[in-house]
């Protein structure tokens, strides 16, 4: 199942045209707009933008996931592809500790960084892969490689929110979530205030209605796994201490918040095709059949 097969692409036809980045949420368009104004006359805030995709060969669920094969091409090379295409990104690097990995990437022509097997998480494994970038960058993203059809669309939006809110450190994007997904605790739903910060992460639903049970009429929100970070925040991230909101629900995320640091939301319209077991392959591939995606 695990091939390593690059071609070169031409992808993405069609694609990016059937969703919509609504960018930022209603109140925080005012302050984002003022915002710009006053930074135009100054360099770009926070300009200097690497994008990292972390990829490991072991998973309990799924091994050599970054490497298997979607309609011809490896994962990890539609991922890479599709950040290609975002404009907000000086550098787009993968970060992996496995050498198959590595050379798979360079073979599609990506730069790779090594980084070690100590790395407990994709964010730890961005830290590292910024520490040993010769370059300084301003703005990480940490783009998973397991969203083979993430939207460039989505990287761009992120980083702009993260320019436009100098209070934040960190910054991440939701959609619209599916009434029937209330109750999956896979699920991770999000709550924002009027200025699109985050305010809470639940694998609950949040709110919580009276009745006990989703409000359809409520436009709750569901957390994509995608996110940038301030580099100085991003290298003192990993040390915080965990805290005892992001230990309960088992959310990496919380510990931002309950540290007191601000974090900035987008909402996007994007449908979720995550790869976490070997049956969602075939779930993506069809759905790429179906719209024509090569
Ligand atoms: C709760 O949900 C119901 C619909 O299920 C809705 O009519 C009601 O306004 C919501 N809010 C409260 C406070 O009950
Ligand atoms: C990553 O792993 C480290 C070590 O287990 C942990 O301290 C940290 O909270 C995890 N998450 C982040 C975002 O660093």
């Amino acid at each position: 199942m695990v091939i390593c097969k690059s071609s070169s692409s031409s992808s993405s036809s069609g694609w990016g045209s059937t969703w919509i980045v609504h960018g930022l949420l209603a109140g925080a368009a005012v302050a984002a707009a003022a915002g710009t104004y006053a930074l135009r006359r100054k360099a770009r805030f926070r300009s200097r933008v690497v994008g990292i995709i972390p990829a490991r060969f072991a998973s309990s669920r799924f091994q050599g996931k970054p490497l298997v094969n979607i309609l011809g091409k490896p994962m990890i090379q539609r991922t890479w592809e599709r950040a290609k295409l975002a404009t907000t990104l000086d550098h787009i690097v993968v970060a992996t500790d496995d050498e198959k990995i590595a050379e798979c990437c360079r073979g599609f022509g990506a730069d790779v960084i090594m980084t070690s097997e100590s790395s407990r998480n994709g964010t730890e494994r961005c830290n590292e892969a910024l520490q040993k970038l010769g370059k300084k960058y301003d703005v990480v993203v940490n783009i998973q490689g397991d969203e083979p059809l993430i939207e460039p669309e989505i990287i761009d939006g992120i980083v702009k929110a993260l320019q436009g809110a100098p209070d934040a450190v960190f910054s991440t994007a939701v959609t619209s979530l599916k009434p029937e997904d209330g109750a999956d605790p896979n699920r991770v739903k999000c709550v924002v205030d009027n200025r699109g910060y985050a305010i809470y992460f639940s694998r609950g639903l949040i709110p919580y209605n009276k009745s006990g049970k989703v409000n359809p009429r409520f436009p709750y929100l569901l957390h994509l796994g995608i996110q940038s970070y301030d580099s100085k925040f991003l290298s003192i991230y990993p040390q915080l201490p965990p805290t005892p909101l992001q230990l309960e629900e088992d959310l990496e995320q919380l510990k931002v918040l309950e540290n007191g640091y601000k974090m900035k939301v987008i909402k996007v319209e994007h449908e979720a095709h995550g790869v976490d077991i070997p049956e969602d392959v075939e779930k993506i591939e069809s759905l790429m059949r179906e719209r024509n995606i090569s």
